[in-house]
């Protein structure tokens, strides 16, 4: 089994592929990670809105947050904290470095904190007395 406290860097993309303002796509672990290169860093959080997941990826930048393409709700890059009157979870965000000209995440980070994903449930045998 694998020690998740230490950091474990893997290569995600070539820093050339995220020019300043935009957002991409990425696999880390099996998760689906974006990465946003803001005027104040860069950074990785989870995909898929706590809201009702849709793809950040296809979200925008804005003032040092993330704002959902769906409903416009906005999250900190730096924390994940989610704009006021929203009560869903707070983004996951993972630690991001660049080496070499290459954007790295810490995988551990991602396995020791999955982020938060909404399932739904269908009891189909239960009836309505
Ligand atoms: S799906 Fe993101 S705010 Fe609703």
């Amino acid at each position: 089994m694998p020690d998740n406290s230490e950091p474990r860097w893997v290569r995600v993309a070539a820093l050339d592929a995220l020019p300043l303002h935009a957002l991409l796509q990425v696999a880390v672990a099996g998760t689906q990670l974006v990465l946003a290169h803001a005027p104040e860093g860069l950074f990785a959080c989870q995909a898929m809105c706590p809201h009702e997941m849709a793809n950040l990826s296809h979200g925008r930048l804005e003032g040092g947050r993330l704002v959902c393409p769906r409903h416009l709700a906005s999250f900190a890059l730096a924390d994940g904290a989610v704009s006021a009157g929203w009560m869903i979870p707070k983004l996951q965000v993972y630690p991001v470095r660049v080496v070499d000209g290459a954007i790295e995440v810490d995988e551990a980070a991602v396995l020791r904190a999955p982020p938060f994903r909404k399932t739904t449930t269908w009891d189909l045998t239960a009836r309505r007395t």
